[in-house]
């Protein structure tokens, strides 16, 4: 192996640690205690151990965390009447309805409805807007993790063309639309690939920065990778030897200049960058109610 390895799971802990001072702060000054609600519909275990995990990290850093827990059975309705009565409480500043939801619910008309100053996850059309428009008032978890990533490693990203492999609402096209903003973190030239790119080989390998997102595990092997390059793995899938992600590790390691683990990677930013906007939530709605 030569590749250096980005390590999100330590990255992670510093922002914590970071966000926890700020967190102390806040509350001291506004006697306002960050608050996320996490809205769990179902039984689904992946989902389950997601919102677990997410509600501790909230205790680690002093967020407060309801969870509201509805059958699997919820209607529609019955969803929306609890993001409303959430949209309406004042000591509640983030809300994260867990994905995916039963199949009778339609997760677009749910996700539209959050009120979007409380959309930490950013899926909300207000804010993925403002992402395209350079003026985020949130920016999404796993797009926000893979940026931070490369920002607190030095990565060169201004004039870097970044390919992207995989277009999803919430990473491929929110990534590509925050990497090729003007300024910080930005000015990149950036490629996004999907299951539809014809020789998709030939343009891994013109990667500076090859981010993967496609949920199909070791997907991505070394032979794709212009040496050097840094490589940053999305992908988490649980196959029948243990967690694996979207790039074959050993393969992409040895051609590789920098590399992300799975797990240790970018997930650990994901979860992170939702603490990041909740503080950024309440900080908003606070100052709001003393206008
Ligand atoms: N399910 C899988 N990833 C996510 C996420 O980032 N946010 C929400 N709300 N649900 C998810």
């Amino acid at each position: 192996m030569s590749a250096a390895i980005l390590d999100g799971k330590s990255l992670a802990k510093q922002i914590r640690e970071e966000l926890a001072v700020e967190v102390v702060d806040f509350i001291r000054t506004t006697e306002v205690v960050p608050t996320l609600a996490a809205v769990l519909v179902g039984h689904d275990p992946a989902s389950e151990v997601y919102v677990r995990n997410k509600r501790r990290d909230c205790e680690i850093v002093g967020i407060h965390s309801q969870l509201v827990e509805l059958p699997a059975e919820t209607t529609e309705a019955e969803l929306l009447d609890v993001v409303a009565r959430l949209n309406a409480d004042a000591a509640v500043h983030g809300i994260l309805v867990q994905l995916p939801l039963p199949k009778q619910i339609d997760e677009t008309a749910v996700l539209e409805a959050i009120d979007p100053a409380k959309d930490v996850d950013a899926f909300h059309p207000e804010n993925v807007g403002r992402i395209m428009q350079g003026r985020p008032r949130f920016l999404p978890c796993t797009p926000s993790g893979v940026q931070e990533l490369l920002l607190r490693n030095d990565v060169p990203i201004a004039g870097a063309h970044v390919v992207i492999v995989g277009r999803s609402d919430i990473v491929g096209k929110p990534l590509a639309g925050m990497l090729v903003q003007r300024g910080r973190g930005g000015d990149a030239t950036v490629t996004v690939c999907h299951s539809r790119t014809a020789d998709l080989a030939a343009i891994t390998r013109q990667a500076d920065i090859l981010v993967v997102a496609i949920g199909r595990p070791e997907f991505v092997t070394g032979d794709m990778i212009k040496p050097g390059a840094t490589v940053v793995d999305v992908g988490i899938n649980r196959t029948d030897v243990g967690l694996v992600g979207d790039v074959e590790f050993a393969s992409a390691a040895k051609v590789a200049g920098r590399i992300t683990p799975v797990p240790g990677g970018v997930g650990p930013l994901t979860r992170t960058m939702l603490l990041v906007n909740t503080l950024t939530a309440a900080r908003e709605l606070t100052a709001r109610v003393g206008e």
